[in-house]
């Protein structure tokens, strides 16, 4: 099977209530373990890259390395650009192979997003590719984009149909509380999640994907190991996986994970490290790191996703 798009993973998603999760990539070892585990539970899959990524990485090495797990797992994958920042680089993205694309005006004002996420889906439908937009802006770090918490600022249900329908967008991002990296509330802040806004949201958009980003939950277990062995990370909250979970029975298809694949990784890269102080190939510790993720994808798709046996 080659990669697919997301079109037929969010019809089965949103009529199942589940969701797919949408897991950052930047390395060979990150996609390994996240495909195995999903390979494992026959879930499927997105694999996303961010503009960070792909100027980390490569473009033509991540999407030969997706291609390479498509051919190993048999499993449906799409590949996803992460928080496209403009025109240019979506369209490089849909030209390169990539079945996804998230064009990310967010921080636009309203008609701006709207002109440049028309032009996108122009561009993308005409090459078979689909593209989720967003609505709303999250607190937090997009690649080079900060949006301080005060400028954050909850999607508005009344505007959602005119974005989708002037756009043509084929999902849509949108702000409920939650937010990118591990410091997603403030120490002694209660996560808390606008469900009442998905609800207005998903009643003026019947049937229509919704993503969430900035999902990680910052599982303690992974920042308490980072801290024991050598680390020094202030406490962190991430957003409760029940919340996650109760987001994907509603109209929540895709889930956006990356600071909870960082903690596990440096976890165990640290772990080992620190119980091995002479070893030096890094084959070594990237073995127990991508073993890892595989386990923390494991966790996601069964326990928070629910999407295990749907590919
Ligand atoms: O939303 C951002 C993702 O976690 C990607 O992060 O831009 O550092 O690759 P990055
Ligand atoms: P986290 O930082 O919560 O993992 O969010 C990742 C994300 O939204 C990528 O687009
Ligand atoms: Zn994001």
């Amino acid at each position: 099977m080659p990669l697919v798009t997301t079109k037929e993973m969010f019809k089965k998603a949103y009529e199942g209530g589940y969701a797919v999760g949408a897991f950052n990539v930047n390395n060979m070892e990150i996609i390994q373990g996240i495909t195995e585990a999903a390979k494992k539970l026959n879930a499927p899959l997105i694999l996303q890259v961010s503009k960070g990524a792909r100027a980390y990485a490569n473009h033509t090495y991540l999407v030969k390395l997706v291609e390479a797990a498509v051919e190993e797992t048999g499993l449906p994958i799409a590949l996803h650009l992460d928080h496209g920042p403009d025109f240019e680089t979506c369209k490089a993205c849909i030209d390169g192979g990539f079945t996804s694309v998230m064009i990310d005006g967010s921080s636009l004002p309203y008609e701006e997003n709207i002109a440049v996420t028309k032009k996108v889906v122009e561009y993308a439908h005409a090459h078979g590719v689909v593209v989720e937009g967003e609505l709303g802006t999250l607190a937090g770090v997009e690649d080079d984009v900060a949006v301080e918490d005060g400028n954050a600022s909850y999607t508005q249900p009344d505007q959602v149909e005119d974005f989708v329908t002037r756009t043509g967008v084929d999902s849509l991002a949108i702000a409920i509380g939650t937010s990118h990296g591990a410091y997603k509330f403030k120490p002694g802040q209660k996560p808390q999640l606008r469900f009442d806004i998905l609800e207005e949201v998903s009643k003026r958009l019947p049937g229509f994907p919704i993503v969430l980003h900035g999902a990680s939950s910052v599982v303690p277990e992974f920042v308490e190991k980072i801290n024991k062995f050598g680390g020094d990370m202030p406490d962190a909250i991430g957003i409760p996986e029940e919340m996650l979970r109760k987001a994907a029975t509603m109209a929540v298809c895709k889930i956006n994970i990356d600071s909870d694949l960082r903690l596990a990784m440096t976890a165990a890269i640290r772990e080992y490290m620190a119980e091995n102080p002479s070893h030096f190939d890094p084959r070594q510790y990237l073995k127990p790191a991508r073993t890892a993720i595989e386990g923390m994808v494991t966790h996601k798709i069964v326990d928070v996703l629910g999407c295990d046996g749907k590919a």
